[in-house]
C-alpha cells in the first residue's frame, strides 16, 4: 500500500509538469482527485485493511491527497497568470504612436445659413416665431389674398394631405411657403391686446414644400425665412434700409442692394429684392449670368386684406414682410451647383462644409 501511495503521487506530479493550459488541468484535476481517482480508491480500500495498517495507510493518504490538491492550486494561479501576461504583452500600449482623430460633427450647410441670419435679424430686434409645416388651404392661400382658383396659385404647385374627410375648398397641404405665419402671428398678437394690438417683428424661418419637378435648381423641399414687421407708421423705407442693412450685415459694408418690381397677392407694392453679386463685386461672372446682381429675395408692404385678415386695421396699421430661400443663399456664397445636394445626406458634400 505504502509503494503504491508513493507510485500515485509521483505519476500525478509527473503529469502535471506538462500540463500549460485550464482544460487540461481540469482533465487532469479529475483523473487524479475525481471520486474514481487512485487516492480516492485508497481511501475506499481503507476499511478492508488489517486494523494496525490502517492508521499508518490513512496518514499517508491523506499526505498525498494534500500534495496533490496542493500542486493543483498552485498550477492553477500559474496558468492564469501567464494568460494574463499573454494578453498584457498583445495589448501593450504603444504611447508613440500618434493618436487617432476624434471625428467631429457639424451643422448642416443650410442650417449654417439659417443661424447666421438669426444672428443678424436677432441684432436688429427680431424674434424668431414658428408655425405649422401642415396648413390649410384658408391660411396659405386664402387669408394671403389667393382666392380659390386664383391662377397666382399656379407659382405654388402644392401636395394636398388626403383626407378622409372632404374639407371642400379649405383641403390641408405643406405649406407652399413661410408667409402663412404672417395670420398665425399676427391673430396671437391680437390675442394677447385687442384694444391695442402691439407692434411685431419677427423671422419666421422653416421647411416649405413645393410639388416640383425635381433638378438642380429645384426640390420638392427647401428652408424660408420670412420676415413680418407690422405697426403704426411702418413705411417702404423701412422696407428698404432694413433689406439693405441686412445685406451689408451678411456680406459686409460695401455691398449693394436694388429693389424691382414685382407681384405678390399678400403685399402691396411689391419687390424682387437684388443683392449686388458678392463673387465678383458686380463686375459680372458666371453665376450673376453678366448682371453683376443676384435675385434673393421677394418682399413688399403687407397687404391691406392681410393686414385685416390678421386682426390689424390697415387704416391704423401697415407693416412690411419678405422672404428668402437660405439654400439659394448657401448655393451662391459657395458655389454650389446642384440643389440636390442639400438632403441627399451625402458625407462627401456636407463634410466640405
Ligand atoms: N412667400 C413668397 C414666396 O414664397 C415670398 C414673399 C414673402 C414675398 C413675403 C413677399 C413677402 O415666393
Amino acid at each position: 500500500m505504502q509503494t503504491k501511495l508513493e507510485q500515485i503521487e509521483l505519476s500525478a506530479m509527473t503529469d502535471l509538469d506538462s500540463i500549460q493550459d485550464e482544460e487540461s488541468l481540469e482533465q487532469w484535476r479529475v483523473t487524479n482527485l475525481g471520486r474514481s481517482s487512485p487516492i480516492m480508491d485508497v481511501f475506499n480500500a481503507l476499511g478492508g485493511l488489517p486494523k494496525e495498517e490502517r492508521p499508518v495507510v490513512g496518514k499517508r493518504a491523506n499526505e498525498v491527497k494534500h500534495t496533490i490538491e496542493a500542486a493543483y492550486e498552485s498550477k492553477s494561479v500559474a496558468i492564469k497568470n501567464a494568460a494574463l501576461t499573454r494578453s498584457l504583452q498583445s495589448e501593450r500600449l504603444d504611447v508613440t504612436l500618434p493618436g487617432r482623430p476624434i471625428v467631429k460633427g457639424r451643422l448642416h450647410p443650410a442650417t449654417q445659413t439659417l443661424r447666421e441670419i438669426y444672428r443678424i435679424f436677432g441684432e436688429m430686434g427680431f424674434q424668431i416665431y414658428r408655425s405649422r409645416e401642415v396648413e390649410t388651404d384658408e391660411f396659405n392661400f386664402q387669408l394671403l389674398n389667393f382666392p380659390p382658383h386664383h391662377p397666382a396659385r399656379e407659382m405654388q404647385d402644392s401636395y394636398y394631405i388626403e383626407s378622409a374627410i372632404d374639407r371642400g375648398d379649405d383641403p390641408l397641404l405643406l405649406r407652399t411657403h413661410t408667409s402663412p405665419g404672417q395670420v398665425h402671428a399676427m391673430r396671437e398678437y391680437v390675442a394677447q391686446s385687442p384694444q391695442d394690438p402691439p407692434p411685431i417683428r419677427i423671422i419666421l424661418p422653416g421647411m416649405c414644400y413645393r410639388y416640383e419637378q425635381i433638378s438642380a435648381r429645384y426640390e420638392i423641399q427647401f428652408t424660408q425665412v420670412e420676415g413680418l414687421a407690422v405697426g403704426k407708421r411702418i413705411t417702404f423705407g423701412d422696407l428698404k434700409g432694413t433689406i439693405s442693412d441686412f445685406a451689408r450685415r451678411l456680406l459686409g459694408q460695401q455691398v449693394r442692394t436694388r429693389f424691382r418690381a414685382s407681384h405678390f397677392p399678400f403685399t402691396e407694392p411689391s419687390a424682387e429684392v437684388d443683392f449686388e453679386c458678392f463673387l465678383c463685386n458686380g463686375e459680372g461672372c458666371s453665376v450673376c449670368k453678366q448682371t453683376g446682381w443676384l435675385e434673393i429675395m421677394g418682399c413688399g408692404m403687407v397687404h391691406p386684406v392681410v393686414l385685416q385678415n390678421g386682426g390689424y386695421d390697415p387704416a391704423v396699421y401697415s407693416g412690411y414682410a419678405f422672404g428668402m430661400g437660405p439654400e439659394r443663399l448657401t448655393m451662391l456664397r459657395y458655389r454650389i451647383e446642384d440643389i440636390r445636394n442639400f438632403w441627399a445626406n451625402d458625407l462627401r458634400f456636407l463634410e466640405q462644409f
